[in-house]
């Protein structure tokens, strides 16, 4: 395993196309549009020169880590020679399905072929393909060059001679994987979400404000983030997308969405990526601001 491919330029496709590039792999990154594959290589730049400020890299392994990675807007060019490809697109079933066709057509037959969904069925995703066995899970968490942890989901055919090589691969990149089966949301997202969900209902119903609902899981559970600011880091659009994952394959009320995080995401209020969620965020501010509409 040399030559990983990573299909999506956001930020979990640059972060797993940073700590590949990091731990010595030659990366292809590919999205579709020049502009999102510069931003990416600026962000990966700038998270490396804070890594080089705090002495945990020097620089020389900055520009072996840039030099590592080469971007590609043609999905077919960019995975011809791996021997892994990790798709981390927008979290849309039918683009998947769509990338995996394609990546099944272009990519070697050895080729093992991971997807970063956070709740979309890997079995589902595997039956585009010729290669079930060779299909897998490999959920990394945000921030990736920070996060330890990855989730390493088995479809329903998945190989354990695949999974087993996944595992090798994740503790090169100095991360911990965890093998899960595929049930909606695996086990990250199973838990993680109807916490989230049940603190915008403990807002909703009016138990408490935003920063005593995030305070009290902070001081009380040592969680470095409150579950309200954590839903804003993810995104509210995808925090809904997850629980209606988890509610459709379920088919249990206890995991359907509150109303209010409906509402929000109708309104556009995302989280951090569209300025407002919870809380308010300005350009180069770190200080966290309760949104006007939560004020008390
Ligand atoms: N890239 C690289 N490094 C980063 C980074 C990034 N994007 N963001 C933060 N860091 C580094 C900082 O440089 C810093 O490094 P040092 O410890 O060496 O100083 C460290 O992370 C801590 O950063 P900060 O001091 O700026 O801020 P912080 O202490 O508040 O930590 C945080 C930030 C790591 C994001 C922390 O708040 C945290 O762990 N939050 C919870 C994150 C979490 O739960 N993620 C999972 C989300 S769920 C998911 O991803 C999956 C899904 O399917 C929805």
């Amino acid at each position: 395993m040399k030559n990983i491919t990573v299909i999506g330029a956001g930020t979990m496709g640059n972060g797993i196309a940073h700590v590949f590039a990091q731990s010595g792999f030659t990366v292809k990154l590919i999205d579709v549009s020049e502009a999102s594959l510069q931003k990416a290589i600026d962000t990966i730049s700038k998270n490396l020169d804070r890594m080089v400020a705090k002495e945990k890299i020097t620089a020389a392994e900055k520009t072996a880590t840039l030099s590592n990675l080469t971007t590609f807007t043609s999905l077919a060019e960019g995975v011809k020679n791996a021997d892994l490809v990790v798709e981390a697109a927008t979290e849309n079933v039918d683009l998947k399905c769509k990338i995996f066709r394609d990546m099944d057509a272009h990519a070697p037959a050895s080729a093992i072929l991971a997807t970063n969904t956070s709740s979309i069925s890997i079995t589902k995703i595997a039956a585009q393909t010729k290669r079930p066995t060779q299909v897998i899970g490999m959920h990394f968490m945000n921030p990736v060059p920070v996060m330890k942890l990855v989730e390493v989901i088995r479809g329903y055919s998945t190989s354990d001679e695949v999974t087993q090589t996944v595992f090798e691969l994740s503790r090169k990149l100095a991360k911990v994987p965890v093998e899960v089966n595929d049930y909606p949301g695996f086990v990250a997202n199973r838990i993680l979400m109807p916490m989230i969900n049940e603190a915008i209902y403990t807002l909703f119903e009016g138990v408490a404000g935003v920063e005593e609902i995030d305070t009290v899981m902070k001081l009380g559970m040592a969680h470095p983030m409150g579950p309200l600011q954590l839903a804003d880091f993810i995104g509210l659009d995808v925090c809904l997308s997850i629980l209606n994952v988890l509610h459709d394959g379920f088919g249990q009320p206890k995991y359907a969405p509150c109303p209010l995080l409906v509402n929000m995401v109708m309104a556009g209020q995302l989280g951090v990526k569209s300025g407002q969620g919870f809380y308010q965020y300005a350009a180069g501010s770190k200080d966290l601001v309760v949104a006007p509409k939560f004020k008390k």
